[in-house]
């Protein structure tokens, strides 16, 4: 990382560790990479991404699953789901995450991520191609009708407000590398469909 960053005080110098990124993914015997699930709430994101984790970790790879619901529980438990307060909640994840690839994780984050702008910054935050779109595409009305934590009536009903996909927006992923029918397929072919993927891009050998 170069000294010249922008940070909010210029008396505040990166310092280079002789421990870096190269080295400590090379202990691990992997590439670091983020995988990036967005969808809307209910789409299977936590779900496909906890499936996808086991699998990694069953296959020797190190591995960390930041996941929205969690992680609201504590560093971004003074947040809520206003646009700003998503933003920031992106944000912070998206510096966190990098922070797992640079210790030589294989990381996979959980989150609405409603938001086209906030994912294109966290994707600018990596190395290219290390950070990988999921966008978990299950259709509002399967999403409505699995309804799993009864978030969708109450926000129907107004009990919840600014509720993504019914009283705040969703901007599906235009590109993203990885494009999974969630709504149709059962789980262990999205998980396998993420392992072809992973497998394309080198991540994981063949
Ligand atoms: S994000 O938009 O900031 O990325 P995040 O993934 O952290 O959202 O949290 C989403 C989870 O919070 C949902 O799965 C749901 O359980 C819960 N939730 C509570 N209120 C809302 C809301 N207004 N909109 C969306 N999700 C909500």
């Amino acid at each position: 990382m170069s000294t010249t960053m922008k940070t909010k005080d210029e008396n505040i110098v990166w310092h280079q560790h002789a421990v870096d990124k190269n080295f400590r993914a090379q202990l691990k015997k992997q590439k670091p990479a983020v995988l990036w699930f967005t969808g809307l709430s209910g789409a299977g994101k936590s779900t496909v991404a906890g499936a996808l984790e086991n699998k990694l970790a069953q296959l020797g790879y190190h591995t960390y699953l930041l996941d929205g619901d969690n992680v609201r529980h504590g560093l971004c438990s003074d947040l809520g789901f206003s646009a700003q307060d998503r933003r920031e909640n992106i944000r912070r994840i998206g510096e966190l995450a990098k922070l797992m690839a640079d210790a030589g994780l294989i990381v996979l984050t959980a989150f609405i991520s409603p938001h086209r702008a906030e994912r294109q910054l966290v994707r600018e935050l990596l190395p290219e191609g290390e950070f990988l779109e999921v966008f978990v595409n299950t259709s509002l009305a399967v999403c409505e009708q699995r309804d799993p934590k009864g978030l969708y009536k109450k926000a129907r009903t107004g009990e919840i407000t600014n509720f993504t996909g019914v009283s705040a927006e969703y901007e599906e992923p235009l590109n993203p590398e990885i494009d999974l029918p969630a709504g149709d397929l059962p789980i262990e072919q999205l998980v396998e469909f993420c392992l072809q993927a992973l497998r394309k891009r080198s991540i994981i050998p063949d």
